[in-house]
């Protein structure tokens, strides 16, 4: 009988499940009427479409503000998944969305702009944008006012101006590095193969080799790894013995943000995996066919050369030279070096009416998609705040002037202004900015993850298959929408039964 019941009950929920997706699903493609802006009403613009903005629009009562959304990426990206789209296990458009979407999903409607910001101006209260796409119409450049400004444009990667790197190495920040990292690895592989080509041609193209052993390196060293085990082996068997995968890092360790057990977890599965990581080795040169870095070892300093196919740079976050420009014009900036200073309310130190979300503002937190996610959540509700307590000041000051004129009414009126002012109180009451920690989480190849993950004010540490698992629905609980997570379980199927993609396009 309790069988029964149990069999019922995961019946119904089932079909509970299927029924909220359809619903989200029909409520996406038929959204309701969006009301027009307001002109009387302020202009917040909202600079990038990444992590922090994205989720400050998400929660922003758009009817209280004529928003811009100001941005050379028309989409949104779902970066923790961004690793699995250099091998072909996920494709580039699963872990999407469209800005024009998520805009049209707002109660008010919202102009959104293709472009990038050049210069900011705090006294006049401007952003210069610029078009940098493809198609160029007759304007390119123009000034975009604003009352209210949040900046959420992210950070560029970190050469530390390291001669070569820009010039040879692939990045692994947007769309467009992790296809030019796919196409790559498969042109190496075939050149390698190619008839004819020598030895030490073929160990040097076969060579792929990361620099940073943060999240970023590991999570692709581990991919990588995978894509050769479970298709490039298979299919192009004579070059097997010669691929192999080298994980560079200047400190002593990996993944240094993680706790002590799953650096060595990480560590010695990547051994089990045969991908060689070099630590305490610090690249200075890179040309276009060598890396050239500094080792610590036993007897010192000694300079190593590595010859490579394929070179992925992933060694952090710089700062974007837009917001390098603001700061310069911010005397209260003079000191801060990772990106704009910002209070416990996320406003830029030393400026009025300007926030700053993400990867581009020092708030004391590491540069995370889980902070920048919180911090936009934050200011959402700070905005819709402001929004409301500056209505009900206005209704407050309109009743108590016609307090004279209706005596008749006075008590009422009183009562009324007793409510708003209640209101008002609660409103006001916004409390800093506090970010909660969830925990991190990696994927380290073999279908193996690390995760430190908070459990009731204390922290649990686990690695392996299991964890493998967690990963995987955290992730597909996060992506953004339920049509991501559709097509993202779609890939994950795709590449497991077929096999993953090897054509270069
Ligand atoms: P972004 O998400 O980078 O967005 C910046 C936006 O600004 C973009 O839309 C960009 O086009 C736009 N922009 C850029 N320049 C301009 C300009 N001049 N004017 C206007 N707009 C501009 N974090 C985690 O917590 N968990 C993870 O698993 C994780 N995995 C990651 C995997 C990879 C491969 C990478 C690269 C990062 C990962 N991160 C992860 C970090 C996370 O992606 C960032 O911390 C997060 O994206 C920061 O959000 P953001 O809004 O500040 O910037
Ligand atoms: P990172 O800053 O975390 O790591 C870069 C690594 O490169 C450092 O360990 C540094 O010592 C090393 N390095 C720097 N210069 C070097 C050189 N010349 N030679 C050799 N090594 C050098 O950068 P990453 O991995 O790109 O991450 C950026 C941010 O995004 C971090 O805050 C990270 O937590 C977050 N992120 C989180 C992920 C997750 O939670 N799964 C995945 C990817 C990124």
């Amino acid at each position: 009988r309790a069988w029964r019941w149990g069999w019922r009950l995961t019946y119904l929920s089932s079909i509970a499940g299927v029924a909220w997706v359809g619903y989200g699903i029909y409520q996406d493609r038929h959204p309701d009427e969006q009301i027009e802006p307001d002109p009387s009403k302020k202009t917040l613009v909202i600079l990038g479409t990444g992590w922090g903005s994205v989720s400050l629009l998400k929660r922003l009562d758009t009817e209280n503000y004529n928003v811009i959304v100001i941005s050379p990426r028309n989409y949104f990206l779902f970066t923790p998944l961004l690793p699995s789209c250099t091998t072909g296990t996920i494709e580039h458009r699963s872990i999407m969305e469209p800005i024009r979407t998520i805009l049209r999903q707002k109660k008010a409607s919202v102009k959104y702009y293709e472009a990038e910001a050049t210069s900011i101006d705090p006294e006049r209260k401007i952003v210069r944008v610029t078009d940098n796409s493809e198609v160029k119409g007759a304007t390119t450049e123009t000034e975009v006012p604003y009352d209210m400004l949040v900046i959420g444009v992210g950070a560029e990667n970190a050469t530390f101006g390291i001669p070569g790197v820009r010039e040879n190495s692939c990045f692994l920040k947007e769309i467009g590095d992790a296809q030019l990292i796919r196409k790559k690895i498969m042109d190496c592989v075939e050149t390698a193969a190619f008839k004819d080509q020598s030895p030490e041609e073929i160990d040097r193209l076969l060579h792929m080799v990361v620099v940073g052993g943060g999240p970023t390196g590991v999570e692709f060293a581990g991919e990588l790894q995978d894509f050769f085990e479970e298709d490039i082996k298979k299919l192009i068997p004579e070059i097997s013995d010669r691929f192999r995968v080298t994980l560079i890092e200047a400190l002593p360790n990996v993944l240094p943000s993680f706790s002590k057990q799953l650096i060595e977890y990480t560590e010695s599965t990547f051994k089990e995996e045969k991908i060689d990581i070099k630590t305490k080795t610090m690249v200075k040169k890179v040309t276009d066919k060598t890396v050239e870095a500094e080792m610590q070892g036993p007897n010192g300093k000694e300079k190593v050369v590595f010859p490579y196919g394929l070179l992925v740079w992933a060694t952090g976050n710089a700062v974007r030279p837009v917001i390098r420009d603001l700061m310069a014009k911010i005397p209260a900036q003079k000191d801060s070096r990772r990106g704009l200073a910002v209070n416990e309310y996320l406003v830029v130190q030393g400026t009025r009416d300007i926030w700053a979300v993400g990867d581009c503002a020092v708030a004391g937190y590491a540069p995370t998609a889980q902070v920048a996610g919180q911090e936009g959540t934050f200011l959402a509700r700070l905005l819709n705040n402001m929004a409301k307590t500056e209505a009900l000041e206005e209704k407050i000051r309109d009743l108590s002037g016609s307090l004279n004129l209706k005596p008749g009414n006075a008590a009422e009126v009183s009562r009324e202004i007793e409510e708003y002012e209640r209101q008002l109180r609660r409103i006001k009451d916004v409390k800093p900015f506090h970010y909660s920690h969830q925990g991190s989480l990696a994927y380290i190849g073999s279908e193996k993850a690390v995760a430190d993950v908070s459990w009731f004010n204390g922290n649990v540490a686990s690695g392996g298959s299991l964890t493998y698992l967690f990963w995987r629905s955290a992730y597909l609980s996060m992506c953004f929408s339920s049509r991501n997570r559709l097509l993202v379980i779609n890939d994950w199927l795709k590449s497991k039964l077929f096999g993953r993609d090897v054509s270069r396009e």
